[in-house]
């Protein structure tokens, strides 16, 4: 566990076990050589001879003694002032990260940051502070509950004290509070991902939206799998046919109190285990599809999340949320079902499930909530991953506006979006002879992640929407250093900075 509180800015004040600065290429603060050069003397010298100039990505570690204690210093490089400003924080964010590495590795309980400098990183002191702290929560996180040996748990408990001038306590305490909040809902999502989905399952995952809804006065309709089949969900209670879990279909509703505020809905892919169904996947790393309920996580951790934020926009967060098993019960390729809102598609595969359940997800939100906006997020298709790797999710819209709004939640909150080409030449590819749609792709028209896009847009009628696939983002991103092996909560730092921001 992390806690995290201000001090001033005389760092040395601190009873520490790590003292650390961040330092922007070649200019290395004056006030941080100063301080650390009184308890380790050559610093300077040391400093040229690692030839450490604040690179990105670099770090400088020095043993030292203060008050008769061991001590260690640190100096985190941020990189160079001519990247942008999104750049320039996200190397924040790195470095961040990096310290809570060595705070783990060193055992540190208290650690004493010189807060960095708000305007060269181009935020003020609420959102570097918010930032800093929401991003030492994340490279807090480990997923270590199974692990029994102590000596392999890597989880450190660490008071954070963070330093600057009193002047900037006011922002930095809503900073704090931001950030916790957000670094908690990141983490939450993270762990109801990296759960194995025996222990995650639909049911139990419903369980936490109610519990959610319920600690946080925010009104929930939860559908079982009799009421979805009774309702007509045919895409949700089909990929749920062949488990022995149930099914459930989640709306969880957050009111503002700001009058004729508009109303978004969060739509998010619920998937507990995707075993791919009849057409089953094959063994290698089918594991990792225990995450493919990633969207839903970040959905339920945001309505949380916001909760306490209070955005002035209304929310809805909608999960569908089911197993996609095989069995004599399952759904099988040729089956052809129908959707809330009356279409119908063939199922050629039915590995290809999120866009089943997803269609009634969004049927119900266009019909019950009429949104402003709608978005929804889903791990949905392997193209995607393979087309934009581990650190950009997939944005596919023709409503410009609204990308151009989640564009700048995304340059600001470091869950970073690429748009895909969302033209209707691609639309043909879901074509059925038997059907309205089919649920996959002809082979010619290749960019699966577009005609899983083009299959969503049958169920949102006019509703400006965005369907962001984050199949690459959601799980084993490498050489991030405030992240591990593992779910990284992608969406839920988006949602709330996107939330927050919304101006209809
Ligand atoms: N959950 C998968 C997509 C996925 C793949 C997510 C890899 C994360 C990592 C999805 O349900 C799926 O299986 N999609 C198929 C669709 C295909 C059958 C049209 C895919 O992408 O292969
Ligand atoms: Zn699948
Ligand atoms: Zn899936």
């Amino acid at each position: 566990m992390l806690t995290f509180k201000r001090a001033d800015q005389h760092i040395l004040n601190q009873d520490a076990d790590l003292y650390v600065g961040y330092c922007p290429l070649n200019s290395i603060p004056e006030y941080i050589i100063r301080d650390f050069s009184t308890l380790y003397v050559p610093l300077a010298d040391y400093i040229k001879k690692r030839n450490f100039i604040g690179a990105a990505g670099s770090q400088l570690t020095i043993a030292a003694v203060h008050k008769q204690k061991p001590v260690m210093l640190m100096l985190v490089g941020l990189g160079s002032e001519k990247k942008t400003a999104t750049d320039r924080l996200e190397n924040m964010r790195r470095a961040t990260g990096s310290i809570i590495r060595t705070i783990e590795q060193i055992k540190a309980t208290k650690a004493a940051l010189c807060m960095p400098e708000h305007h060269w990183l181009g935020v003020n002191e609420f959102e570097l502070t918010k930032e800093l702290v929401a991003t030492a929560m994340m490279a807090g996180y480990h997923f270590d509950q199974f692990i029994t040996d102590p000596a392999h748990k890597l989880t450190q408990n660490c008071e954070i004290i963070l330093c600057a001038p009193a002047l900037l306590h006011d922002q930095m305490a809503v900073g704090i509070e931001f950030g916790q909040r957000i670094g908690h809902a990141v983490n939450q999502a993270r762990q109801w991902c990296d759960l194995p989905a025996d222990i995650l399952t639909p049911t139990i995952l419903a369980d936490h939206a109610a519990r959610i809804a319920k600690v946080h006065n925010l009104k929930a309709t939860i559908y079982d799998e009799a009421t979805v089949k009774k309702m007509g969900m045919g895409g949700l209670a089909g990929v749920s046919a062949g488990s022995a879990q149930e099914c459930r279909f989640v709306a969880l509703e957050y009111k503002t109190e700001h009058k004729d505020a508009p109303t978004i809905v969060l739509t998010g892919k619920g998937v507990t285990f995707d075993s791919g169904g009849i057409s089953i996947k094959p063994a290698s790393r089918m594991d990792e599809m225990k995450d493919d309920m990633a969207g839903a996580a970040a959905v339920i951790s945001t309505m949380e999340a916001i909760a306490h934020l209070k955005p002035g926009v209304n929310v809805i967060g909608i999960t569908p949320i089911a197993e996609n098993m095989p069995s004599g019960t399952a759904i099988k390729p040729g089956d052809i079902i129908t959707f809330y809102n009356g279409k119908t598609a063939e199922v050629k595969n039915t590995d290809a499930e999120g866009r089943l359940i997803l269609a009634d997800a969004l049927s119900y939100a266009v019909k019950h909530y009429k949104p402003d906006a709608l978005v929804n997020i889903a791990t949905l298709t392997g193209s995607c991953a393979a087309a934009l790797g581990p650190f950009f999710a997939g944005m596919m819209s023709t409503h410009d506006d609204l990308v151009e709004k989640l564009t700048h939640a995304s340059q600001r909150s470091g869950d970073r979006l690429w748009r895909l080409p969302f033209h209707d030449d691609y639309k043909k590819a879901i074509r059925s002879s038997v059907a309205d749609i089919c649920n996959i792709g002809n082979e010619t028209y290749r960019a699966g992640a577009i005609t899983a896009g083009f299959f969503l847009q049958n169920f949102v009628e006019e509703t400006p929407w965005v369907h962001l696939d984050v199949a690459g983002t959601s799980f084993n991103v490498p050489d991030m250093s405030y992240y591990r092996p593992g779910a990284t909560g992608f969406g839920v730092r988006l949602f709330i900075d996107f939330l927050m921001h919304f101006e209809k």
